[in-house]
């Protein structure tokens, strides 16, 4: 049975950008410049990031996705090679694997954190550690580090292990962030990695940009393509925008976690829902999503939905993709996702989700429940 959306009330999505005037103003200045792309901007954005998040070095990209393509390749991860993920993350968190040609594996996710079973990793050239939900994953626990460790941190800007902020990379080489809308902040589309590294950081540059060397000393046009690069660059106006949202980085993720906590106090009381996990003390967490798990999923989605409550569910665990059942993968061998998938619901949370909003969002969750 649906729950009826009232005509005179806006819908409320999963997740929105949250940009006010000075972003705006930000942006205005850049296309009042000299520079749309190339220029002084990028590079502010990325200093800004890489001190914000304690890291030595930031390369900014055009998206999340470019940015775990370019992790990839200046690790030097390339046919023969494994790559080990959670298959509970976005494609892209794996994708990036075949990218290159290496081969990919999936290792369960822990249901306590609903992050990989990091206990489990082993035997592979590369992790890609997705931050579920903005979760850290505990990269202390590992037992054998792989020569590479990639943070896929698209959910966790401005979440804290007890090692400092995430990006700072303690105990990874690179840290990947994307700033789709719905992330911590946005860029419109774009992504950076983060990373202490020098030799890494020029690598990444060079293969952002078509793989090009500028050689001076042969004439001031010289340039040589050193290996086979993309076009990956952010532009100015994109840069001038994440600048901009980052000085809200702070306030945008207290006001996740408020809300999560709110939700937690709303929900509390249900035994039908279970809710997502916290982050344990010495952590905190990026709540990029609120990832409920309710019985009869697929109902109470429809009934939200119609109800005009954007629930989303993040997410479809990747080895069910057909680009990755024909490798090979079966759903059987990873039971913990399995088991998750079958009830997961991500309400909506971003900054601009009033106690209203809320409200009313549990008050479907609840009429759904009750119906079922
Ligand atoms: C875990 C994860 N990794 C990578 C990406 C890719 O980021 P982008 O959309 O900026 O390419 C996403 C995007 O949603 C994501 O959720």
């Amino acid at each position: 049975m649906l729950v009826e959306m009232p005509s005179d009330v806006a819908p409320i999505p999963y997740g929105r950008q949250c940009v006010d005037e000075a972003d705006v103003a930000a942006v205005v200045r850049v296309l009042r410049g000299e520079w749309l792309t190339q220029g002084p901007a990028i590079e502010a954005f990325e200093t800004a990031l890489a001190n914000k998040v304690n890291a030595k070095y930031c390369v900014a990209f055009s998206s999340g996705t470019a940015a775990l393509h370019a992790a990839m390749a200046a690790a030097k991860i390339g046919p023969g090679q494994r790559v080990v993920t959670s298959p509970l993350s976005f494609a892209a968190s794996a994708n990036c694997a075949r990218y290159v040609g290496a081969d990919i594996a999936f290792v369960d996710i822990d249901p306590k954190t609903l992050n990989i079973n990091i206990n489990a990793v082993a035997d592979c050239d590369a992790l890609v550690a997705v931050h579920y939900a903005g979760l850290p994953v505990n990269l202390r626990h590992l037992r054998e580090r792989p020569r590479i460790v990639i943070e896929d941190a698209a959910h966790a800007l401005g979440a804290m292990t007890p090692d400092g902020p995430v990006g700072n990379c303690a105990r990874s080489d690179m840290c990947v962030f994307s700033f789709h809308p719905v992330k911590a902040i946005t860029t419109g589309e774009g992504g950076a990695i983060t990373t202490n590294d020098e030799e890494l950081c020029n690598h990444l540059r060079k293969f952002r940009s078509h793989g090009i060397v500028r050689k001076p000393e042969q004439g001031d046009w010289y340039y040589e393509i050193e290996e086979l690069g993309y076009n990956y660059r952010i532009t100015d106006i994109q840069a001038a925008l994440g600048s901009s949202q980052l000085e809200q980085l702070g306030s945008f993720v207290g006001m996740r976690n408020a809300l999560a906590t709110r939700y937690q106090q709303l929900l509390g009381d249900f035994s039908e829902v279970e809710l997502p996990p916290t982050a344990p003390s010495g952590s905190w967490h990026g709540y990029h999503l609120f990832p409920i798990r309710v019985a009869d999923r697929r109902r109470v989605f429809d009934s939200m939905r119609e109800a005009g409550i954007g629930v989303q569910v993040h997410y479809v665990p990747i080895y069910r993709h057909p680009i990755y059942a024909e490798l090979g993968f079966e759903s059987s061998h990873f039971p913990e996702t399995e088991k998750a998938y079958e009830g997961l619901l991500s309400l909506p949370l971003y900054p601009l989700l009033t106690k209203d909003d809320q409200d009313r969002v549990v008050e479907v969750l609840v009429t759904a429940l009750s119906r079922g």
